[in-house]
Order: structure tokens, then sequence, then C-alpha cells
């Protein structure tokens, strides 16, 4: 896999055309990166000292202590500081007519500036409107929210205040929303009439009710007016409109001193079994993670107009358009549409109108976007830009040079940027001035990371000495400021997902590869994660969703392979009686998910089937399912014992062998 590599554009290194990166060779990278490693305590102290704004100062002797075999990982635990203080007051001292953010609203031709100076003003009056409804240091405030400003206004407040935010993605359902609150415990939902996205109305307010009538912890809603709808329910004693709050406070709210470890938000999400996690992150490990990736990895500098196309609903939402640019000072984009609303030149139409000088989406928009044509991107000039980044599942290289090529048209540096909603920010990743890049390899660790490739059957580390490529699960050997402390709630479930599979490391549930380059190349989850577009969820949570149908006796989720959202679910279901109409069962179980989870979690296809393919002691055989979903089995391949054997290995535990034929069928059928 060690293929050739493309360097570094002539353009980035030189100073005419853009300015000098952070990091502009692979000597200094190296340099850097192995003092990170070898001497975190001495790199982590002078970045958080010279990037960061402490109200009091963090101990020069504990600058970090635990570790991942104890699980009681602490950084900079002596000091005090604020996050908003670091991404707002700080900048708007300096320069309160400099843009913070840029609204990019759904309808074309819709966006509004906020300097830094607004921005201060407007969260700190929403800080005291959540003061005055009760909102304390530690409580926990849920966020359901469009990509408007205020929904990074809101989590800004939070963070003033010292309440802990649990955004959800306004993509999810009502039952959904409602496990999350119920789970946090929150005081507090804050939520919109409406949302818009691709001109289609979204309506947050209607689910957002029916979540709250089973949701007993929260006692206010603070309602922000998107679209103003008047037929968008209203309860009197439960709901304020933010509108109305907000113009009776003060714009200005003291900063709460918080200690380097208090708690400074949550977010959920999938891991192997149902129930999803609230993964939780702390103030100043957070903070300084998210500031010193955003500004290598994006290689920012002042002025720079850095737009991320993700929503805030996840962590690459809260740590790359919000927490991250602006602890930075740069100018942020809050893109509220669609890549391809009203068609496909939208992204390409952002970046000309804005001077966007980075751009950061995922190969499942790039993708599609390569899709419609080159026609949409060759319209547009494009040179502004100078980083492209790429998230949230591995980069396929048609997409990769497509976007290299014809986005970026060579004078570009891509980086593909690995992480996970538990490390907080980016782990494995090109930088912009310096490493050569390969298509589909997220390349080499960011500072301070120290990767180790796994066997998963001993548990050792694979012996790499650079002359063969090797293979196994990714972790981590020692602990990073940004790395989540806790599930909330339950850090027992903390310790058995990520600290106990391997101990002394972290356990990131991705396999990986590492070729004679030293380059990582991630393959995907060897746990029951499927990955949809980006979208992390987990076989459990959606044969959960499943099995509550009534008519649903059994359910396996399994993920394939797809050519456009990367990975797809496919489940197969037992029905508790006969049905002749198999389709409409198959719809109606489908739409059990979507309002179990949320639309992006529909599967592709609900195959109805007689049996499961079990072992006799009753254990499904999912490679079975996964293999017959993907295609690979055909019925000509059933009737012949050799090609079953090479195809599916061995199926002589399967309690009823001619279950096989019966589910292929099946598939077939279904499409
Ligand atoms: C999982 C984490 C981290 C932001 C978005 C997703 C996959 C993420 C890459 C990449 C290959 C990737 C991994 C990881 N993933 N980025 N560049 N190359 N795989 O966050 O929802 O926590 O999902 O996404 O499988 O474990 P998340």
């Amino acid at each position: 896999m060690s293929v050739p590599a493309h360097p570094v554009p002539a353009r980035l290194l030189d100073a005419t055309q853009c300015p000098t990166p952070h990091v502009s060779s692979m000597e200094q990278y190296k340099e850097m990166h192995e003092e990170s490693v070898k001497n975190p305590v001495g790199f982590w102290r002078k970045m958080a000292k010279s990037n960061l704004d402490w109200i009091s100062p963090f101990s020069d002797e504990t600058v970090t202590q635990g570790s991942f075999s104890e699980g009681d990982i602490a950084w900079f635990p002596q000091g005090t500081l604020n996050v908003a203080y670091n991404c707002i007051d700080r900048h708007a001292a300096k320069d309160p007519n400099s843009v913070a953010m840029i609204f990019e609203a759904d309808e074309p031709g819709n966006h509004e500036k906020i300097t830094y100076g607004t921005l201060l003003r407007e969260v700190c009056r929403f800080a005291n409107v959540l003061k005055k409804h009760g909102v304390r240091k530690g409580d926990t405030v849920a966020i359901y929210m469009p990509m408007v400003p205020e929904a990074a206004y809101a989590m800004l407040a939070c963070a003033r205040i010292g309440a802990v935010h649990s955004v959800v993605f306004a993509g999810f359902s009502a039952d959904a929303l409602r496990d999350r609150m119920v789970d946090a415990q929150c005081k507090i939902l804050i939520t919109a009439d409406q949302g818009l996205r691709g001109g289609k109305v979204v309506h947050l307010k209607k689910i957002a009710d029916e979540a709250l009538a089973q949701s007993p912890s929260v006692e206010r809603v603070i309602l922000f007016q998107r679209t103003g709808d008047e037929k968008v329910p209203f309860n009197a004693t439960r709901d304020v409109w933010w509108h109305e709050e907000c113009i009776t406070q003060r714009p200005y709210c003291p900063c709460e001193p918080m200690n380097a470890e208090d708690p400074l938000f949550m977010l959920y999400t999938s891991g192997s079994t149902g129930k999803p996690k609230g993964v939780v992150h702390t103030t100043a490990g957070y903070l300084l993670g998210a500031y010193t990736s955003t500004k290598y990895i994006f290689d920012l500098h002042p002025g720079d107009i850095y737009g991320c196309m993700a929503d805030v609903g996840w962590i690459t939402g809260h740590s790359y358009i919000v927490y991250g640019p602006l602890a930075n000072g740069v100018t942020t984009v809050l893109f509220e549409s669609t890549p391809t609303y009203p068609d496909a030149s939208r992204f390409w139409q952002v970046v000309d109108t804005h001077k966007l000088t980075q751009l950061y989406t995922a190969p499942t928009a790039i993708r599609a976007l390569r899709r419609l044509g080159d026609a949409f991107v060759e319209k547009h000039s494009l040179e502004s830009l100078r980083v492209l980044g790429s998230v949230g599942e591995p980069i396929n290289p048609e997409a990769w040079d497509w976007y290299n090529t014809v986005v970026g048209r060579g004078r570009c540096a891509v980086v593909d940027t690995y992480w996970q909603t538990e490390t907080g920010s980016i782990i494995v990743t090109p930088l912009p001035g310096c490493t050569p890049t390969k298509p589909g390899a997220a390349t080499l660790p960011f500072f301070g990371v120290d990767l180790a490739i796994l066997d998963a059957n001993t548990g050792k580390e694979v012996p790499y000495d650079g002359s063969e490529e090797i293979t196994g699960v990714l972790a981590l050997r020692q602990t990073i400021p940004s790395i989540a402390r806790t599930v909330y709630g339950d850090h027992n479930r903390y310790l058995d997902t990520y600290m106990r599979p391997y101990k002394g490391f972290y356990f990131t549930g991705d396999g990986a590869a590492r070729d004679t380059d030293g380059y990582y190349w991630i393959k995907g989850r060897v746990d029951d994660v499927i990955n949809v577009s980006g979208h992390r969820m987990s076989t459990a949570e959606i044969e959960s969703a499943l099995i509550t149908h009534p008519a649903c006796a059994e359910s396996a989720a399994v993920g394939i392979a797809d050519d456009l959202t990367g990975q797809a679910v496919v489940c197969f279901c037992t029905l508790k009686s006969h049905h002749a109409d198999e389709a409409s069962v198959a719809a109606a179980l489908r739409f059990q998910v979507r309002t179990q989870i949320g639309p992006f979690a529909a599967p592709k296809a609900i195959v109805i089937v007689n049996d499961l393919p079990k072992t006799r002691s009753g254990k499904i055989m999912r490679r079975i399912l996964r293999k017959a979903a993907g295609g690979e089995v055909t019925l000509e391949d059933i009737e012949d014992d050799d090609a079953i054997r090479a195809k599916l290995g061995d199926i002589s535990t399967l309690a009823d062998p001619s279950i096989v034929k019966h589910i292929v069928e099946k598939v077939k059928k279904a499409g």
C-alpha cells in the first residue's frame, strides 16, 4: 500500500501567495511530534500557557495525572479558566469588529455576519436568560436546534456559566431526544419552532413536545423563532420565547471560573450496545485539543474564513465549527443548508461568496457531488481555498482524487482527518504545509498522539520496523488532553468500552494498517458500529428499535458497503405471525427505525425471513447475513459446497443449514 505520495502543493510554501504554514517541513513535524510524545508534560504545558487564557494558572508540577488503565485522567487540574472567555472575550477585546461567524442560511443569498463584539453580547444575554431560569454551574441543558447562530450562542452561554450542554442533532426523533434528556436529567431544553434544510421544514417543536411529554426533568423550554409559523404549539406554563427573554437581559454576563476538569459538555454516541453513551468532555483539555488541532491541521492564520459544513449536533460541529475556530479568533461559517440545495454548486458558491480559506466536509458529500458532475465546480474560481478537509469515514481514493484535482485544482492541501467523538479532536492527519499525502490514508499522528496497532487476538502490539505493512486494531498508548473523561452516569461503561479491552491502552474500535512509510490507513470499525454517511450507529440500537414493533419477533442488522454512503444498513427480521403482504410490513419496520432513532438511520433494506441463521447454541451468525446482504453469495453458490465454504467459511455449526438458501432467495427478492 506504499503508493506514491502527493507532495505539498508548491503554492502553499510560496510566501508571495500564501501565509507561511505553521509547520512547513517534515523535519519540523517530526521534531515537534517526537517532543510531544516523549515529553507530553513539557509540550502541553507550553501549549496551554501560550495559547489559552487562564483565570488562575495550573501548576507546573501537575500538568497531567492519571492513566488509561485506571481511567482517572486529568489535565491541568489546578487551573481555572472559562471556555467562552477564550472563544469570545479575548478576541472581542482586541477587535470587536472582526467577524466571528458567517451564517449562511438555507436560502441562497441569505447570510449574516456576526462580529466578535456582537457574539459577546448575544452570548451574554442568553447566559443571563439561562441564569434567570435557574440554570447553575453543573446543570445539564439540552440543545435541539437547527444550524443557526443561536445554536452556537446557546452552547457558549452554557460554557460561560458552567452549565453542561448536551446537543442533540436535530435529525434525531422524539424518542431519541427523550432518551438523551432523561439520561442526562436536563433541566432546560433549548429548541426552535421549526428548522429549514434544503427548502424543507423540520418540525422541531412538534417533535420536542412529544419528547417532553416523557421527560420529567425538563422544567423550561426556550424556543427560538426560526420560521415564525403560527401553528407551532406553545405551552404557556412551560415554554418561553428566546427573543422575548433576551430583550430583557443585560448584554454582559461575567464568566464562571471553571476548574480545568469541570465538564464542558456531553454528547451521545453509539457504541456496541443499544444504549447511546453520554461521552463527557472537560474544560481545559478539550479546549486545548480543539484549539491546537484546528490551528495546525487547517493551518489557520489571522483573517482566515474557515468553513466546516458539518452540523453542531455532532462532535465535528462542536470542535470544528464552534470551539476550535473561535478559540483561534478566525471567522467560522455556520451552514444551514445541504450540499445540493438548490443545486450541486452550493458549496462552491459559498466558497466564492465568502472567500473561504478552508473547507471541511465528509466523504459522503464529496462522493455525492462528484456523481453530479464537474461542471458545478468548474464554473467557480475557488481561489481562496488553501486546505480541504475530510472527516467521518474512510475516504476512497477516487473521491480523494476528485476533491484534490477538481475542487482543489491541485493547489490545496487535502487533509483526511481521523478522530472520534471520544477523542474530542483529530488524532491522525496530514498537516497542510509538510505531509506528503496518499489518497485514502489519514497519514500520521497529530501532536501528543502515540498510536499503537494491536493484535486483536493476543492483545499485544504488532511489531513494526518499517520493512512490511502491519494491520490490527488501533489504540492510543498515552493520554491526550482532549480525550473523554467518562460516560455520563456510568463510569464503569467507560472503562469497559475503552480501557479494559486492552489493558493500558485506549481502544478506538477501529481497525488500521501501518504501511512501510509509517502511514496509518483506517479500515473502519471492528465492533458492531455501522457508519452511514459519517453517522455512527450501532446494530444493537437498530435491532432494539425493530423489536419494539409489534409485528417483529427477532432482528439482526448488518452493515454492507455502499458506493455513496460508505456503509448502508440492511436488517433481517422474523415476524411473530405470517403476513401475506411482506412489503408493507417491511415498510412499517423501516418507519419504526426512523421514528425511534431518526430519518438518517432508516435502513436501506428490510428483509423478512423465516428464521435467522443461528448456531445450535442460538448465536446469530452475522457473517452469513453480511455476505448475503452484500450480494456476495448467489443462488448458484448454494448448490456448490466448495463455493459456499469459500464464501461463508464453516457453516457446519448452523442449527438449520437450509436457512442459507432461504436468506439468499429473500435478499434477491428484496432487491
Ligand atoms: C468513527 C467516529 C470524528 C468526527 C466524525 C465522526 C470513523 C472518522 C475517519 C477518517 C476513517 C473515520 C471511525 C471512527 N472515522 N473519521 N478520517 N477515516 N474513518 O465521529 O461519530 O464519533 O465516529 O468514524 O470509524 O471510529 P464519530
